[in-house]
């Protein structure tokens, strides 16, 4: 049997997120109209043998009840979310539920970090862990070497793909190759852990019994039930013919900015053309509106058939578009409301907000920008 984490972070991270992160959990940010953490749970589904889907964070219990049992529903997997009360580090996030992840007796354990846009090839990876052996197998991918250093860099063995040497965000390039955030892993990586906890707590001991000074940076160091899979496990074993590779030559992006939810966005939809067309939208299904290339379009927004939508649009429950709107590369949130004649491009319009009569609200399509060049909160509008 198979089971599957997906580590989902909390309120203190997804802070480049803001402001969208401040009215929901950056998991549940809807992507080509589905939550965030939807599309690896989607991807889930084709894993053989699979038990179980755990999503692990610590936000409110409360902010991902309706979403899990309505998942749990709609895909005939059950997915549950297990609260850390502070954060333990992605291993340690892990390591802390491993009675309820052990449940199942399963073989392997998939970890999925939640914010990866990819088309998640799991089973594939699956397959190739088997063929390598070892504790576990990395998704990883090839980026500009310009931009590497924001991941984990790696080197790998191109003929038995073994995981070389592994340096977490280097300050100097390392390799184009770097780490995607999705793992296999067998039930062996919670000895590995378990080691991590060891040696901290040892350390602390020994500088309890030292000096003062040590005692003084022991408690500026992390603490011994953090662990970071990255740092404490990938690194020390890289080299030990523990780790191995699976190259993905699909699509891989972050999402770490508002920005990026717009490219993701784009790249989910275009995915949906292959996996599932019935959430695009036609010019039968968006009542006689011109629909342009990838859109998705809430059952319950309301459309005018003067309207022209599209490419990369998705408009969310409630909503209400105008005559003669046009709406290009953009995430319009429930209960908006675009009145006659706005163009909306390249921007993420907020809950609630209201776009005026013949308005443009245009972004500058950088998909890295922080705050993005255009998100309109909530209540926010913008009127002529
Ligand atoms: N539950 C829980 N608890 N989740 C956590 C915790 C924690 O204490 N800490 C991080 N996470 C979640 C985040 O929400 C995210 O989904 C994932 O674990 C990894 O987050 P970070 O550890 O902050 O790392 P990162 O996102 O900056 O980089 C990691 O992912 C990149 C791929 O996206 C690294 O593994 C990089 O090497 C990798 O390239």
């Amino acid at each position: 049997r198979v089971v599957a984490v997906i580590m989902v972070g909390g309120p203190t991270k997804g802070t480049r997120f803001r402001p969208l992160s401040l009215n929901i959990p950056k998991p549940l940010f809807p992507l080509a109209g589905q939550p965030m953490v939807h599309h690896p749970i989607y991807a889930c589904r084709r894993i053989p043998n699979l038990a179980q889907v755990y999503l692990i964070g610590f936000y409110e219990e409360r902010e991902f009840a309706l979403y899990v049992s309505a998942i749990s529903n709609e895909l005939r997997v059950p997915v549950r979310y297990l609260r850390e009360d502070k954060p333990h580090g992605s291993a340690g996030g892990l390591y802390s539920f491993r009675d309820y992840i052990m449940e199942d007796s399963p073989s392997y354990i998939f970890l999925l970090n939640c914010d990866v846009c990819c088309s998640f090839p799991l089973p594939e990876m699956l397959d190739a862990h088997k063929g390598y052996g070892g504790m576990g197998t990395i998704l990883v991918s090839k980026v500009s070497a310009e931009s590497a250093n924001q991941f984990g860099e790696l080197v790998a063995d191109p003929v038995t793909k073994e995981l070389l040497h592994y340096t977490e965000k280097p300050e100097t390039f390392v390799s184009e190759l770097i780490n995607c955030g999705v793992y296999v892993f067998t039930p062996n990586i919670f000895a590995s852990i378990e080691d991590v906890f060891m040696q901290r707590r040892g350390k602390a001991e020994l500088r309890r019994v030292t000096s003062f000074e040590a005692l003084q940076s022991a408690t500026k160091a992390i603490p011994a039930d953090y662990v970071r899979l990255d740092q404490d496990i990938l690194s020390p074993l890289a080299g030990k013919k523990e780790f191995y590779t699976y190259e993905t030559l699909d699509f891989w992006e972050q999402i770490k900015t508002p920005g990026m939810s717009l490219k993701c966005s784009a790249l989910y939809l275009h995915q949906f053309r292959y996996t599932s067309p019935h959430l695009l939208a036609s010019e039968h299904s968006a009542k006689r509106a011109t629909i342009i290339g990838d859109v998705y379009i809430h059952p319950s927004a309301k459309i005018h058939p003067t309207a022209k939508i599209g490419p990369n649009v998705s408009i969310s429950a409630n909503a209400r578009i105008g005559a003669g709107v046009r709406l290009i590369s953009c995430i319009i949130l429930d209960d908006v409301e675009v009145l006659e004649n706005a163009v909306v491009i390249h921007s993420i319009v907020g809950w609630k907000s209201s776009i005026g009569k013949w308005s443009r609200v245009q972004g500058e399509g950088d998909y890295n920008a922080k705050l993005g060049s255009t998100i309109l909160g909530e209540f926010g509008f913008c009127r002529r």
